[in-house]
């Protein structure tokens, strides 16, 4: 097997571009169980912009805002409302990620950077991806502060109890009709990922609407990303939707694992937030189609997480609906149970009630 050029460790952080990082933060805390670990904003001396980390978990979520009018930042939350600006990946060598990248047609946003402060070192790199997205290639092993240099430690002003996410399981992005495939090639020539699977149009196509989506993976399979474009159908499809809210392509979703979705999702919902809804039928038969499962089914049911099935084993999965008022990002909670695949069976019923949502909204 040919060297990977790019090792990657996992996903480093998950950097969102918002309006009021203040309240994303509280946010993040009260509903999902993130803990405030990090900060850097005025108070550590810098003038522009406040940002906020958070961890669950391997999960690191950042949380910036502007406090100025004319910056990349609120340029970015003026076009694309809050969204995911940085999908950060771990690797050991920030140097060879960038050069190698670059010299396979990647294009630069930022060189490799030393950053210091006095709990170490950490070199940054970062390059672009589909719409305003960037990947930050982060190298860390010389460091032992909460974050990144310049970030200071920050505590909780209330209890915060996780819920139970682990990790990044993927991180999905919408791109635009006809584009999928260039983004894929890139992933695949720039980055050294390899084809995973592809779904067309006949595996993801309701009354309304069609996408088609492929999932690249790195060598270790650490780092899944999967990428829809909209394919044609009656009417306009929620990565059309997406995409004329979003301001171009962006992150659509990202899934964060638990081992026990039942108990995840049954705190997030008593924390208030607002899922999917699946229509009861989807559960008649449900023990046909995917075999025996461990969990108790009236309380799947009950909380309308939804089960697939592949040749190694099972998942379940739910939906968040869109987290700021652009139907633009939401949040996927998944359990992998020797399932490696995407929830292909789940693709109708999910795609009917996303269609119901923007029904809704008036967008369909
Ligand atoms: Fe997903």
């Amino acid at each position: 097997m040919e060297q990977d050029f790019l090792p990657l460790k996992g996903t480093d952080h998950v950097e969102f571009y918002v309006g009021n990082a203040k309240q994303s933060a509280h946010y993040y805390q009260h509903t999902f169980g993130f803990q405030l670990i990090a900060y850097s904003g005025p108070e550590t001396g810098v003038r522009s912009m406040a940002s906020y980390v958070l961890q669950q978990g391997k999960v690191r979520l950042v949380l910036t805002s502007s406090l100025i009018p004319n910056s990349e930042i609120s340029d970015h939350v003026k076009s694309h409302g809050d969204g995911v600006k940085v999908l950060a990946l771990w690797v050991d060598d920030v140097e060879k990620s960038y050069r190698e990248t670059i010299s396979r047609g990647a294009v630069s946003v930022m060189e490799p950077q030393v950053l210091k402060d006095e709990h170490g070192q950490v070199k940054v790199s970062s390059i672009k991806t589909y719409g305003d997205t960037i990947h930050k290639f982060i190298e860390r092993s010389n460091y032992h502060g909460p974050f990144l240099p310049g970030f200071i430690i920050m505590k909780p002003q209330f209890p915060v109890t996780p819920v139970g996410i682990q990790y990044v399981d993927h991180c999905v992005g919408n791109v635009g009709l006809g584009e999928m495939d260039k983004w894929v090639k890139f992933y695949q020539d720039v980055m050294g990922f390899r084809l995973l699977l592809t779904f067309d149009d006949k595996d993801i196509s309701t009354e309304y609407s069609a996408l088609m989506s492929k999932v690249v993976v790195n060598g270790n399979s650490y780092i899944k990303f999967p990428i829809n474009e909209p394919a044609p159908g009656k009417k306009k499809s929620q990565i059309e939707e997406y995409i004329e809210y979003y301001g171009g392509p962006g992150v659509q979703h990202i899934a964060l694992a638990t081992d026990d979705i039942l108990k995840t999702v049954s705190e997030l919902r008593s924390r208030g937030v607002d899922f999917l809804s699946i229509p009861d039928v989807y559960y008649d038969g449900l023990k046909d189609r995917v075999g025996t499962i461990e969990e108790d089914l009236p309380a799947l049911k009950d909380l309308n997480i939804l089960v697939d099935r592949d040749d190694e084993g099972y998942l379940l999965q739910i939906f968040t609906k869109p987290v700021q008022d652009r139907p633009t990002v939401f949040y996927e909670i998944i359990q992998r149970k020797g399932a490696k695949s995407f929830g292909k069976g789940n693709f109708k019923a999910l795609f009917e009630a996303i269609e119901r949502e923007q029904a809704l909204r008036g967008n369909l």
